[in-house]
């Protein structure tokens, strides 16, 4: 097994969204690794006692809303104090799903959507960057959704916010490459972890005369079944965990199991009219 002695990204790595699901499964795998992990949520305790791991990691939990720019900018510049003025390694996994037909979802719940899912991506990976330039090699793995690429009907502002977080991350490898520092996207699939009860409803949605009942329901009801018999949490966060050991890693990774490349390649093959009808007989029936 790799450990943190092998990392090229060096043993210090922060993890957001990590009280729950793949955040907390990733950081499992690099504590198990070795390595310092940092532990970021709004849950998180700040005087919580640091987790010890036999081969000498640890997860150190700090309170972070990544909605909060002061918050965060506190949280990264006293990570970066402990560790000589740097870190090497962040993961953006804080993130959370709304459901809705679009005409019935207003845009302040949009927005809250953009909120946490895009900008909070975008707001750590700024906020880090300078110290991750000053350890001259860094990595941020920013988590994506197959919803990126296959837009959900009734998660238009979900998918919207994974496209957007998809984009944000190939352009940004571009910019700091020259730097050492890489932004590589992992794309999840379904996944058994807490999203599925924290999923929103828009408050707007599924009123009695709504022209969309049944299709909607019917359509979270399948989602969350998937998601209930997806795959658990340590599958999906050892494609981030393969990552960061890799020397030269690829711009995006679609992580799950076998569907999921699958439907990327026949994303990629199939014409888009044959394609969008074979989801939206799924998910909108
Ligand atoms: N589960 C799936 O099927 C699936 C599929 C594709 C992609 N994903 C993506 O994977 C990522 C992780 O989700 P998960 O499935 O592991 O769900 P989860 O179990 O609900 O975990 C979500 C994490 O995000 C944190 N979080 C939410 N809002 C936050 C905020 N404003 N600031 C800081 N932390 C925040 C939560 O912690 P607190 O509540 O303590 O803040 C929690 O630790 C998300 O980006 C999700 O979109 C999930």
């Amino acid at each position: 097994m790799r450990n943190a002695d092998r990392c090229q990204y060096g043993r210090v790595a922060v993890v957001t969204g990590a009280s729950s699901g793949i955040g907390r499964a990733v950081a499992h795998q690099l504590a198990v690794r070795g390595f310092q992990v940092y532990s970021l949520s709004r849950r998180a305790h700040m005087d919580a006692p640091a987790e010890k791991y036999s081969g000498g990691g640890t997860i150190l939990p700090l309170a972070c809303d990544v909605n909060d720019e002061t918050v965060a900018a506190y949280a990264l510049s006293r990570i970066a104090e402990e560790n000589g003025g740097v870190f090497g390694i962040l993961v953006n996994c804080a993130g959370y799903g709304i459901a809705g037909p679009v005409e019935e979802t207003s845009d302040e719940d949009a927005r809250a959507q953009m909120e946490t899912n895009f900008f909070g991506t975008l707001r750590m990976c700024r906020l880090a960057l300078p110290y991750l330039r000053a350890a001259g090699r860094g990595l941020i793995l920013n988590t994506g959704s197959v919803a990126g690429f296959v837009p959900i009907p009734y998660q238009a502002h979900y998918s919207a916010s994974k496209a957007a977080i998809d984009a944000l991350s190939q352009a940004l490898d571009g910019e700091i490459r020259r730097f050492g520092v890489r932004c590589v996207l992992v794309q999840p699939g379904d996944t058994r972890t807490g999203f599925t009860d924290a999923r929103i409803t828009a408050k707007g949605a599924g009123h009695p005369a709504s022209l969309y009942n049944g299709s909607f329901e019917r359509s979270i009801s399948y989602m969350s079944k998937s998601e209930r018999d997806g795959d658990s949490p340590e599958k999906v966060a050892s494609a981030f965990t393969r990552l960061i050991f890799r020397r030269n890693p690829p711009p995006r990774v679609v992580a799950g199991n076998l569907l999921y490349p699958v439907t990327a390649l026949a994303h990629r093959l199939l014409p888009a009219r044959v394609f969008r009808r074979v989801i939206n007989w799924i998910y909108s029936r």
